[in-house]
């Protein structure tokens, strides 16, 4: 089994859990680990991801980083850099990431042709992945298409009870949950999310072998009707409790793309807001395909586990699919932006083993 020398990038929650990917997967050798925090450098890798002891040690130093002999980097910071990205590839260093650009070709042109030329400068490739977008928004959706033949509306609707959710800045500023709707007519985030969500539209255009020719973007919201005490502070009444955004892409042949959240301060019964919403689930993702086979497609954690660990394990996700990805990305030729419609299937591994057929 080939094996690839590989570097964690900021060791957050995502960046935590491919960083322990990393340290179990048979076909990764971990070679350095890039940290922010103070109380982190000097730290061995092994400790931040709770795992046994690497011999590799923490650094905040980004000149060190980037001269170390690396396939691959997993670059997972908040925020993220796209001038730090390229400097890594075209170092040499592959990159993947949970961060934008998934499918930056129509929406931030600039960014793609500045990647797109750092990745022939090194000689690499740059996957940009995930769990939503980088699972439920593109790739899972499209492997369904293979199904279908007419396809007439592709929805992804993700929905969730937030209460838990203890960051301030996801919750309110991402979100919207606690502001007025003047605040969140008003907020600049609105701008930022309909390239966020047209990129993953767009993949699922081109893997039909079509473009999109119109969009549109839907924010609806239901307010609180009494004070909601949540991880993130008390959210008002008055305030929003509920908070809706649709966006969506219609194709040339009048394929209808959705891509739709929903997120809400509540229980499933709705009853401290001022009226009801339909809520297609409790929690999790709805793939939904209309056309000549009609699917439902839902993804979840089990029911018996907290909330805590519902949020732990929907982060792990992103973090298992960067590491998973590695040799993928990595095998590659022709250098450059690597999408899932460049791609063949990311798996895990648990072994060494290899097939003789
Ligand atoms: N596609 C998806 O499905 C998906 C899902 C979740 C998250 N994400 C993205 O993944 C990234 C990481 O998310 P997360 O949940 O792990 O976030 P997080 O827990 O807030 O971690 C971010 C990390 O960034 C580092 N950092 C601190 N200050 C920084 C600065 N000034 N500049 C750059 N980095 C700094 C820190 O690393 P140290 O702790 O090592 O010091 C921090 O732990 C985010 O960009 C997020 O948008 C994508």
């Amino acid at each position: 089994m080939k094996q690839y020398k590989v570097i964690q990038w900021a060791t957050g929650v995502v960046g935590t859990a491919a960083l322990k990917g990393v340290i179990r997967h048979p076909a990764l050798e971990l070679v350095g680990v890039k940290v922010y925090a103070d109380d982190k450098a000097g730290q061995d890798a092994g400790d931040l991801a709770d795992t046994e002891k690497t011999g590799i040690t923490a650094t905040q130093d980004a000149e060190t980083i980037v001269s170390l002999d690396a396939d691959c980097v997993l670059y997972c910071p908040m925020p993220w850099d796209i001038n730090e990205i390229c400097r890594l590839l075209a170092s040499g260093k592959h990159v993947i990431t949970p961060c934008p650009y998934w499918y930056p070709f129509f929406q931030d042109k600039e960014a793609a042709e500045q990647l797109q030329a750092a990745c022939k400068q090194g000689s690499v490739n740059f996957h940009a992945s995930g769990c939503n977008p980088g699972g439920i928004a593109e790739r899972f959706p499209l492997t369904f298409t293979g199904w279908c033949n007419r396809i007439d509306r592709i929805t992804m609707t993700e929905c969730g009870d937030c209460r838990a959710y203890a960051s301030e800045g996801v919750v309110r500023e991402l979100m919207n949950l606690g502001k007025t709707p003047e605040e969140a007519d008003n907020n600049p985030i609105k701008e930022m999310l309909k390239a966020y969500w047209y990129e993953p539209i767009e993949m699922i255009a081109e893997g039909l072998s079509s473009e999109v020719i119109e969009y549109e973007a839907q924010h609806n919201y239901v307010l609180a009707n009494q004070d909601i005490d949540t991880a993130a502070g008390v959210i008002e009444k008055d305030t929003i409790g509920l908070n809706n955004y649709r966006h969506i892409g219609r194709t040339r042949e009048g394929t209808e793309i959705v891509q739709e959240q929903i997120w809400y301060m509540d229980d499933i019964e709705l009853n401290r807001l001022r009226e009801k919403f339909p809520i297609p689930r409790r929690s999790g993702w709805r793939i939904r395909i209309e056309g000549d086979v009609n699917l439902i497609v839902d993804v979840d954690f089990p029911p018996e586990l907290s909330s805590e660990e519902h949020q732990a394990q929907g982060l792990s996700t992103t973090g298992f699919h960067l590491v998973n990805a590695v040799p993928v990305v990595c095998g590659q030729g022709n250098p450059g932006i690597k999408t899932y419609l460049d791609l063949p299937m990311i798996t895990g591994c648990m072994g060494t083993h290899q097939v003789d057929r």
